[in-house]
């Protein structure tokens, strides 16, 4: 069973209490806290996501991920480490090299908290080769990322299912994540290639039933 992490970066500031308090009744696995730095990525939340952070933290007994859109991620890692994150995922074209990786890698493992390494859609696995004994989770972007609401890349599916070849292969006990465009059908088709790890902002969000749309994209 497949663990689901709802995105919060659609969550409308004005009511956003209530909509953890509901989702948190929906018991998702995970909130998916999404900042962008209007550099790797056009849009700019910092804000508004490290105040989501702390809203997850105080009202929900729900973990949190933090998937850092940002050029820089060393900037954002304390922020979060400090205030409770599961687990913290950068970007592999954040990085300048295999060493600039791992010494981020390193840092989180320090400090307690799992790491996840995210690539691009055009981005392949192979860039990872040399970190993956090292970290928890993989994050396959689904879409190109920047924004809710996109379609699924049915492309990368063959992408997860040879990531998942690969890991078995190596006895990498890692997790495999896809973010962009997870609905009902794509997340099927995303366990079936190996994911296991689910993030879902506007199929959840935008269901009538927050409940019933996570068992959905559990296959219950
Ligand atoms: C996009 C973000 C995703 C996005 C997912 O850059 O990283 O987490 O919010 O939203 P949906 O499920 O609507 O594609
Ligand atoms: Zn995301």
């Amino acid at each position: 069973m497949p663990d689901i992490s709802i995105s919060t970066l659609d969550i409308p500031e004005e009511n956003a209490v209530e909509y953890f308090y509901n989702l948190e009744t929906a018991k998702p696995d995970y909130f998916h806290v999404d900042v962008m730095d209007g550099e790797f990525v056009s849009i700019e939340n910092v804000a508004k996501q490290e105040d989501y952070a702390l809203k997850v933290s105080a009202i929900t007994m729900t973990p949190y991920e933090v998937h850092l859109m940002a050029a820089n991620p060393r900037y954002f890692l304390d922020y979060f480490i400090d205030n409770g994150a599961d687990r913290i995922i950068f970007h592999s074209e954040a990085c300048k090299d295999k060493d600039d990786c791992l010494d981020i890698i390193k840092y989180l493992i320090e400090n307690g908290v799992k790491v996840g390494v995210a690539i691009n859609p055009d981005t392949s696995f192979e860039k990872l080769y040399e970190v993956l004994p090292y970290i928890h989770m993989v994050l396959v972007m689904t879409v190109v990322p920047g924004a809710g609401g996109q379609s699924f890349k049915s492309e990368l599916l063959s992408k997860i299912k040879d990531l998942r070849e690969y890991l078995d292969k190596n006895d990498l006990d890692i997790d495999i994540e896809v973010d962009g465009g997870i609905n009902k059908e794509t997340a099927a088709q995303c366990k079936e290639a190996g994911a296991n790890v689910l993030v879902s902002g506007s199929y959840v969000l935008k269901s009538e039933d927050f409940k019933q749309a996570i068992k959905d994209l559990k296959g219950e």
